[in-house]
């Protein structure tokens, strides 16, 4: 805790006042007993301030979130300093909604659960010094939450998954297959050794412009690309999947980000464009690029699922695939770890797509 107030004391005074008048601002009713022990689940890692509070069985009991994707569309990608001002410009009223919408005054908590790694640290911080702020004020234990762990094990919320199962977390900030044997018991079994595959495909749609597409406009660069995937041909360009030849389950996607860049340079001289209008075939290198990407990403993962069964990390006949994150809710990914799943008699689930991306739900549970 020590660490974690020094860490958060450059924002703690500031925030002081505001978490006064915020606690204020609730009707508090000691004495009501509740049966199940009920957290507060704070998130503020990347680009979305998020609250949620949540029972000891997984009833979402309040759910609340900011995101601040629109912003970071117009500049152009995620400017730390400005994520730090809009998670500060929200996280009050987010926490209030969260716990408005659950009945749930903060007395009632158990306990405050935030995010405190891996992430922007500037963005971390706003979370983590409105929370000890709380904890202080509320005396309420404080759980200190890892992201990726909370992706990990969000699925045990809606599904009835036991240990050990595989997990994929896939989104714009990480890249990882890990054994889950425990709640904090992760076997790490590959990473990406660059970029994440949302980040590339951010990437990809910014080079395309896609912002300036009609349909595209307000959609993230992954779901932009995996729109206009849809009206594109991918064999009009042959790329090939990255690290082939790589006897490990590590990923690797800035390659695959420079040879799009190349095609893309190639395409505007033949037809003859500027760098930032849109290209006639932007529909089929987003879907050249989508599918190279689920290549990838599937054969890593039925590397991971054979050398799990070979060592029997996983169960030979009961053996889960758990697939989270925001890239994890494109479709045509999906179905590609269907086929790897089908072919090695595992089950694949995915959280729904709103617990896919970042949410309080997730660190509250
Ligand atoms: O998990 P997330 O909300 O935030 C973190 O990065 O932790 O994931 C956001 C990423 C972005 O890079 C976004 O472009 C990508 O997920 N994404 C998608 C899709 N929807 C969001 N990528 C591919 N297909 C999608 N449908
Ligand atoms: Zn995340």
């Amino acid at each position: 805790m020590l660490i974690l107030n020094k860490v958060a004391g450059i924002f703690f005074k500031s925030s002081k006042r505001k978490v006064d008048g915020f606690l204020r601002s609730f009707n508090f009713h000691p004495g009501t007993p509740f049966l199940h022990k009920i957290v507060l689940g704070i998130e503020t890692s990347c680009d979305d301030t998020a609250a949620a509070v949540v029972d000891d069985t997984g009833n979402v009991l309040g759910e609340a979130i900011h995101s601040q994707t629109e912003v970071h569309l117009k500049t152009g990608g995620i400017i730390p300093p400005v994520a730090q001002q809009l998670h500060k410009e929200n996280i009050q009223r987010i926490v209030q909604e969260a716990l408005y919408t659950s009945g749930i005054s903060p007395s009632e908590l158990s306990a405050i659960a935030t995010t405190i790694k891996p992430g922007l640290a500037l963005s971390l911080g706003v979370g983590l010094s409105f929370s000890l702020q709380l904890v202080d004020q509320l005396k309420k234990p404080f759980i200190p939450i890892h992201h990726m762990e909370a992706h990990a094990l969000t699925i045990r919320l809606t599904n009835k998954v036991e240990f050990p199962f595989l997990v994929l977390l896939v989104s714009g900030g990480h890249c990882l297959l890990a054994v889950v044997r425990g709640v904090s018991d992760f076997l790490l079994l590959g990473k990406s050794l660059d970029i994440a595959p949302g980040d590339m495909l951010d990437k990809v749609a910014r080079r395309l412009s896609l912002i300036k597409h009609p349909e595209c406009s307000t959609m993230s660069g992954g779901k932009a690309i995996e729109y206009l995937a849809k009206q594109g041909n991918r064999f009009h360009f042959d790329i090939n999947p990255p690290m082939q030849h790589a006897k490990n389950c590590n990923f690797s996607f800035s390659g695959l980000q420079h040879v799009v860049d190349k095609i893309i340079m190639q395409k505007e001289k033949e037809e003859g464009i500027e760098k930032g209008q849109i290209l006639s075939s932007a529909a089929d290198i987003a879907a050249a690029v989508q599918h190279t990407t689920a290549c990838h990403i599937a054969k890593r993962t039925h590397r991971a699922i054979l050398f799990c069964k070979q060592r029997g990390l996983l169960s030979q006949s009961n053996a889960v695939l758990v697939v989270s994150g925001g890239v994890a809710s494109n479709l045509y990914i999906r179905r590609a770890l269907e086929i790897v799943t089908n072919a090695t008699q595992c089950t694949l689930l995915c959280p729904p797509p709103r617990l896919c991306t970042d949410n309080g739900i997730m660190i509250a549970w």
